[in-house]
């Protein structure tokens, strides 16, 4: 008897771990209502060595945001083309929209080229953070192994907004491909959060993450309070990051060690609107202050967003205890050559787990079956993730199909 058995149990073996290892590449989805769009981040990883210009065209960006996004110095002479290396971990920013109730970024387009295929395209030129199926949807390509050259196909691209805070902090989300090294506690630890909130966040039922998984990790950011009519408004900065502003006449950061987003000229040669604070001799970015008997006396003038080609300024004066020392930065860094330490594939740390007792009270999200069309849930009900599977490559389809039609015929002789 034992002997019959075995080979049905090493088949479902083979045929369950096809499954998991293929048809549950999980990415978080967010539920939408309103047409409002968001700063997000994709981590993209480079698949071969390209110039900074090359991989902002790629996700049709501007490589001078790219740049910052990443803390790279953009005063580098001829900066656009220098050369990134392979393998390169690079945040990419992006505006998420709303599109059919689902938050996800569909500005970005590309143009096929000789011995392409839907699944290089996906898998390698944008690094898994799209699916081939997902890109032959969105395109109604109908035979995806006739791809003319030059076909320019929409590729859509996940992203998160969650209202832009975390536990009611602010915060950007960064679409995170998992790699096969990663674990949910080497994801938390890297990204200054926590496995309980990443589990949280992307509505997950236990801390266990697989290759070629879509995160939202959320990075603590701050946030601006420009007026509505500002072409910018809900600027919105991750911490060690920099975003342009104004036409790029303004850079924008996290002044280290606080909450506050600081805004300075910007070191491009563009001519910009004037820079200067009303009834005052200082210019944005500036900081003085004054000791007196009361405390400090410190006055700003800030940026305050972007309107009609203007760019706003406003100052303030506030009284403090004591003066502030001068503001830091999350340094800049020369482009790269080569990777980084730290961002080259590392043994995946041990898992931790910060205890289970935290988890998920109210999740913000649900698990969701993959290829439903359209979203079946409410919108209407705000901020709500959920988690959409979706299967690799449509080859392992057809290799679990052979798996079963192989066990059923197994069964049918073996009976
Ligand atoms: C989306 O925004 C546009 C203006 O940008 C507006 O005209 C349209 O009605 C909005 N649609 C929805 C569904 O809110
Ligand atoms: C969205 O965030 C704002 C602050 O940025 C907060 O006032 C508002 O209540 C939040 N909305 C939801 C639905 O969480
Ligand atoms: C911002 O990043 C710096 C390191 O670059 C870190 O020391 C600081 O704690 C971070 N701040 C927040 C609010 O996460
Ligand atoms: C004010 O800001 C401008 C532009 O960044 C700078 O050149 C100048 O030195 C600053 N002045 C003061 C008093 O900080
Ligand atoms: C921008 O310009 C338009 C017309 O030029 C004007 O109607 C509008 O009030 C201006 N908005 C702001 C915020 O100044
Ligand atoms: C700060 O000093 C300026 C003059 O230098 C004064 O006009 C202003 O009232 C002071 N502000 C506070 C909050 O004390």
């Amino acid at each position: 008897m034992r002997a019959r058995e075995e080979p049905i149990f090493y088949l479902f073996l083979i045929l369950a771990s096809t499954l998991l290892l293929t048809a549950t590449a999980k990415s978080t989805i967010e539920p939408c209502s309103s047409n409002d769009t968001c700063n997000s981040l994709l981590g993209y990883t480079l698949y071969t060595d390209l110039k900074v210009s090359e991989v902002a065209s790629l996700f049709q960006v501007d490589p001078i945001s790219v740049l910052l996004a990443n803390a790279i110095d953009i005063s580098y002479p001829d900066v656009e083309n220098h050369i990134l290396p392979s393998k390169l971990f690079l945040k990419i920013p992006i505006t998420c929209s709303c599109v059919d109730g689902i938050r996800k970024s569909v500005s970005t387009h590309y143009k096929t080229r000789p011995s392409d295929t839907l699944g290089s395209i996906a898998d390698s030129v944008y690094g898994g953070l799209v699916s081939s199926e997902q890109i032959q949807e969105a395109n109604s390509v109908n035979d995806p192994s006739i791809l003319d050259v030059g076909t320019s196909l929409v590729i859509p691209l996940p992203c998160a907004c969650f209202n832009g805070t975390d536990n009611s902090l602010p915060a950007v989300y960064l679409s995170y491909v998992v790699r096969e090294v990663d674990t949910l506690a080497g994801i938390a630890r890297r990204y200054t959060t926590t496995i309980t909130d990443l589990m949280n966040v992307n509505a997950m039922g236990a801390p266990d993450v697989s290759s070629g998984d879509i995160l939202a990790v959320p990075l603590s950011a701050c946030s601006s309070k420009f007026p509505r009519y500002a072409s910018d408004f809900g600027l919105i900065v991750p911490n060690g990051s920099y975003a342009l502003a104004a036409g790029h006449c303004v850079q924008c950061s996290c002044a280290l060690g606080s909450r506050n987003l600081y805004c300075e000229p910007a070191s491009l040669a563009v001519s910009c609107s004037s820079m200067q604070c009303r009834n005052s001799n200082l210019m944005l970015g500036n900081i003085t202050v004054q000791q007196s008997s009361a405390g400090c006396n410190v006055t700003t003038c800030d940026y305050n967003g972007f309107a009609n080609g203007t760019i706003l300024t406003m100052l303030s004066r506030s009284l403090q205890p004591r003066c502030p020392g001068p503001q830091q930065f999350a340094p800049l860094l020369a482009p790269p050559d080569t990777l980084p330490k730290d961002l080259m594939y590392a043994p995946a740390p041990s898992p931790e787990f910060d205890g289970p007792g935290s988890i998920a009270a109210s999740p913000r999200s649900s698990v969701l079956p993959s290829g439903s069309g359209s979203f079946p849930g409410n919108p209407a009900n705000g901020p709500a993730g959920s988690i959409s599977t979706a299967a690799t490559s449509s080859v392992s389809y057809f290799f679990i199909t052979l798996l079963i039609s192989l066990s059923s015929l197994y069964l049918v002789f073996s009976s």
